[in-house]
């Protein structure tokens, strides 16, 4: 049952419903949202090793931020995603995470980000062809939090490569990597296509450590049937949950229905004060731009309403113009 708990090393997540890492959007205040609907594990966006390691400001008061509200409002633990190719440093920016930064539950590790700037450095899915490497990060990963350590990382680079499936079992044996998210669609495709279950599915069955599941979980069906399909042990929201935290409560048999309009406009309300108190007006009004579409849509709103939202000058400027439509 998704409501059951399960063991994550030596954490206990309460469900098996949890949200994925999604760069420039899984701040404290999206974690926050998907554990107040329920989620029983929610991982931040992917933060640089190399930039906590150098001290980066921003990456050090804005991305490493975990809110005391996270901890408070569910026993589900908080991960953090860290990204980067070179041992020594994860080391040292895991060692930082441990030493400064409270209510990290987890490290996830990035072996899976198709983008070009971090292949380029031999991060994220570069790792799927450099095992040994790989394997090297997680264990100083682990060495430098002193916390469980999860992998999310795909099938392989290219459509039909297998790399991520034969890393996987290596990261769990020799680095001791407590789960493993995987997204069974190569680094090529990003995020289209159909994903393959049918190796996740191999993946549960083969690997001694609990497979949570990434990919085309979109609505309440897709993701029972991909997680009745693959025997996973969770199964991870990644774009289905934005602007549909309420997701996260169908999975868990907690509502049926779809969330009314008032609900729709309290939680948008919620989501633009977070990101106001979070990155201050004149920036928490650039972070909206990209959530107002999905709350228009769930609102049946059109184009016109999310690029009006879209251009507005201030914060208070957009809700005046969402509040004029509906
Ligand atoms: C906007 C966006 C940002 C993402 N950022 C990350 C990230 O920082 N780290 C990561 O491992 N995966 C990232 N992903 C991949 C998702 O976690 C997830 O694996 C992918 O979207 C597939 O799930 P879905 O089809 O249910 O959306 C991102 C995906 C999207 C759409």
């Amino acid at each position: 049952m998704l409501t059951d708990s399960w063991q994550l090393g030596p954490l206990t997540v309460p469900n098996r419903v949890v949200l994925a890492p999604l760069a420039g959007i899984g701040t404290w205040f999206v974690r926050l949202q998907a554990k107040r609907h329920g989620a029983g594990l929610a991982t931040s966006e992917m933060v640089s090793s190399f930039a906590i390691h150098y001290r980066n400001e921003k990456t050090i008061t804005e991305l490493l931020r975990v809110h005391p509200d996270e901890r408070t409002v569910s026993d589900a633990p908080t991960s953090l995603q860290l990204f980067g190719q070179d041992p020594e440093i994860m080391k040292s920016a895991a060692a930082y995470v441990r030493e400064h930064v409270e209510g990290v539950d987890v490290i996830d590790l990035n072996m899976g980000c198709p983008v070009p700037k971090v292949c380029k450095t031999g991060a994220g899915a570069a790792l799927l062809k450099d095992h040994d490497t790989a394997v090297k990060v997680a264990r100083a990963a682990a060495e430098g939090s002193g916390l469980p350590v999860t992998v999310k990382l795909r099938s392989g680079q290219r459509p039909g490569e297998t790399d991520g499936y034969e890393l996987a079992k290596r990261l769990v044996e020799e680095a001791g990597v407590a789960a493993i998210a995987f997204h069974p669609r190569s680094a090529q495709v990003h995020h289209k296509g159909t994903p393959d279950y049918a190796l996740a599915a191999r993946l549960v069955e083969e690997l001694p450590a609990p497979v949570m599941l990434s990919g085309g979980l979109h609505d309440a069906e897709r993701a029972r049937r991909a997680y009745e399909l693959t025997g996973a042990a969770a199964i991870m929201l990644a774009r289905g949950s934005l602007g549909n935290p309420w997701l996260f409560q169908q999975l868990l048999g907690l509502r049926d229905d779809e969330p009314t309009t008032a609900e729709i406009l309290r939680e948008l309300e919620w989501l633009m004060d977070r990101a106001v108190e979070h990155l201050g007006p004149e920036r928490g009004g650039r972070w909206l731009r990209k959530a107002y579409p999905w709350y228009v849509d769930r609102l049946g709103g059109g184009k016109a309403l999310q690029a009006a939202m879209q251009q507005a000058a201030t914060v208070e400027q957009a809700r005046e113009t969402l509040y004029a439509a509906v």
